[in-house]
């Protein structure tokens, strides 16, 4: 039985899974570092990278003592090392280079957003390809033609801003806590989502597979704040009623842009499934609002449950089908900060 050990460090999760080649998870350990950058609003690289080298080890161990398996059981190992945090990057992909040097094991390369599409290949335990592919989460809003496990190409992408950076910057104005996207789903469910008339951007322009979101985070601030300079401590200030009906304005307005894009990117390919990976994904709202979308536009659609969503490495399950086409790495292998089109 084939079994490959996955890691994850792209940007604040420390992660580990055990997977075989059938897709089956005998281990799976991710270590939040949510309690670490809550205090700053967003994730602080150089803390980021320092946790996973405090927590990469505990986590290794605590994966292969889950999956009742030693290191020389293993058959590779695998390493997200595109794209994410240069620092959090280097500390899984050293931990993964000193395991495959020291066992002796393949060691393979998974592309982190491709692994988060193929999340919803081992979700519904179906085929998912060909398949239109989603991500939207803190670092990255982009569609994808999703042909096989091997072969993803970039469609379009935001211009400026990830929708889950949207949401973690519209909570701090908003006084609430990071992560954002959670904050904001909660006090959405007591908003009137029709009370704030936000931007949709770019949805009027058929012609663009392409998102946008710093002109939405702007609207919202020039409707709670007025332009110019924000007194420090206003956001702490805002009626809850007006923090939970922008809550609710904006999600709406952002789910918009997300299921308008995936639409037209379906029509355009003519793909009849779409699959959606990232931490925006686990967004209720945004998961009814694409149900509802398949049901009327007919496609079949993919969406993994929360734990899924969220960075794991679970989905570097997707490693199993790199190891079935012999692609491998040397131990030069580097990362890969940004995006590679
Ligand atoms: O995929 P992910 O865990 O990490 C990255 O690779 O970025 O995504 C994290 C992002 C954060 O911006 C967070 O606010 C957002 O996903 N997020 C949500 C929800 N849960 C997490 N956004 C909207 N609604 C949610 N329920
Ligand atoms: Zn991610």
């Amino acid at each position: 039985m084939l079994r490959i050990l996955t890691l994850e460090t792209t940007c604040d999760e420390t992660a580990a899974a055990v997977v075989t080649g059938e897709l089956e998870v005998l281990g799976a350990v991710v270590a939040s570092q949510v309690e670490l950058h809550q205090r700053f609003g967003g994730v602080v690289p150089e803390i980021a990278s320092r946790a996973h080298v405090e927590r990469i080890l505990p986590v290794i161990h605590q994966t292969l003592e889950q999956a009742g398996i030693t290191l020389q059981e293993l058959d590779a190992v695998a390493v997200a090392n595109r794209p994410g945090l240069s620092g959090s990057l280097l500390v899984g992909l050293l931990a993964a280079k000193t395991l495959a040097m020291v066992c002796d094991l393949p060691l393979i390369a998974v592309d982190h957003l491709q692994a988060h599409i193929y999340a919803c290949r081992i979700a519904s335990g179906k085929n998912i390809f060909p398949c239109v592919g989603l991500i939207v989460s803190g670092g990255h809003s982009n569609l994808y033609r999703c042909q096989s496990p091997l072969d993803f190409t970039p469609l379009g992408g935001t211009i400026d801003d990830a929708a889950g950076e949207a949401f973690d910057k519209v909570a701090s104005m908003l006084g609430l806590p990071y992560p954002g996207g959670p904050a904001i789903e909660r006090v959405a469910k007591q908003g009137d989502p029709r009370r704030f008339k936000l931007p949709r951007p770019l949805v009027s322009d058929s012609s663009r597979l392409e998102f946008s979101f710093s002109g939405l985070k702007t609207a919202v601030r020039y409707e709670l704040f007025g332009p110019g300079r924000v007194p420090m401590g206003v956001a702490a200030k805002l009626e809850p009623k007006l923090v939970a009906d922008m809550a609710a304005s904006f999600q709406e307005a952002v789910v918009e842009c997300l299921v308008a894009k995936s639409v037209l990117a379906l029509q355009q390919e003519k793909a009849d499934r779409l699959c959606v990976g990232g931490g925006v994904a686990a967004n209720g709202r945004f998961r009814e609002a694409m149900e509802n979308a398949s049901q009327e536009h007919g496609f079949e659609l993919f969406i993994p449950p929360l734990n899924l969503c969220t960075d794991n490495a679970v989905m570097g399950a997707i490693a199993v089908e790199r190891y079935r086409a012999g692609l491998f790495e040397s131990l030069g292998l580097d990362i890969t900060a940004g995006l590679v089109r």
